[in-house]
């Protein structure tokens, strides 16, 4: 029911000024959304920082079978909120270096005091893994980012690029594959596009599905298409022969 009342609330005229008031009033968090919201940085997916403990653990604990645990394994948390994803990839990969990106400059400070103290951590204010040395990943974690919150509800949008756009979605994992080593894992959760979709997925192969997460699915004409039943979450990037 409050599902439904919020986005029938969407369409009515005034309804996002009124939102980023209040939420400007708020201060704090909220505040700081409404700035991120205002200044729109290039690559803006979901803007809101939801995260929690452990959200993932049959893909963790599926990455970690694959990803040996030792210094020079190196792990990326894109879309790192304030931190909770890392302390989670941290508990399994007790060695590993983690390397945490988040568009959010306010998630990123907030990430440095909760990881203050691991100095295999590495924390960056980015929208895209351009910040990292091209080939240097094991395993690279995209989970709820490659989506916006206000598309979906009781009525999902018809299209989406007033929001997001799959250009934008295309350039991005295009970054994160180029992070990726070959052999190395690419994890894609919770999203409104398909990587499949992407030109760079030709160089990589599913080796794990879930079921759809109910999200909308959005096609590269940022039209709403019918979401498949199952999607692939963990793609492999297949080592080029002779390379
Ligand atoms: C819902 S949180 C996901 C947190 C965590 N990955 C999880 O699944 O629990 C989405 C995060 O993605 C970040 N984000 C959105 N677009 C981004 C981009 N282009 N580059 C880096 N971070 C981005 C947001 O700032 C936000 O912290």
């Amino acid at each position: 029911m409050k599902g439904r009342v919020r986005t029938w609330c969407r369409y009515l005229p005034g309804y996002h000024a009124l939102r980023m008031l209040w939420w400007w009033g708020k201060g704090g968090e909220s505040r700081s959304l409404a700035l991120l919201l205002l200044r729109r940085p290039r690559h803006l997916f979901q803007p809101y920082n939801t995260s929690t403990a452990n959200r993932y653990p049959e893909l963790f604990a599926f990455v970690r079978h694959q990803v040996a645990d030792q210094p020079d394994s190196r792990l990326l948390s894109f879309g790192c909120a304030r931190g909770e994803e890392i302390v989670s990839l941290r508990r399994l990969f007790g060695q590993a270096h983690i390397d945490g990106i988040d568009i959010n400059r306010r998630n990123i400070a907030q990430a440095r005091q909760r990881l203050a103290g691991d100095p295999s951590v590495r924390l960056h204010v980015a929208g895209d893994a351009s910040v990292l040395p091209a080939a240097s990943c094991d395993a690279v974690f995209a989970l709820a980012v490659f989506r916006h919150g206000d598309l979906g509800g009781v009525k999902p949008a018809a299209r989406c690029d007033r929001l997001i756009r799959f250009q934008d979605f295309e350039q991005v994992v295009t970054s994160l594959a180029d992070s990726l080593r070959p052999g190395g894992l690419l994890c894609i959760r919770h999203a409104n596009f398909l990587f499949s979709q992407t030109a760079v997925a030709q160089g990589f192969e599913p080796v794990l599905y879930q079921p759809a997460c109910g999200s909308p699915v959005y096609g590269p004409d940022n039209l709403l298409m019918p979401s498949p039943a199952q999607v692939p979450v963990v793609f492999r990037k297949v080592p080029v022969q002779g390379g």
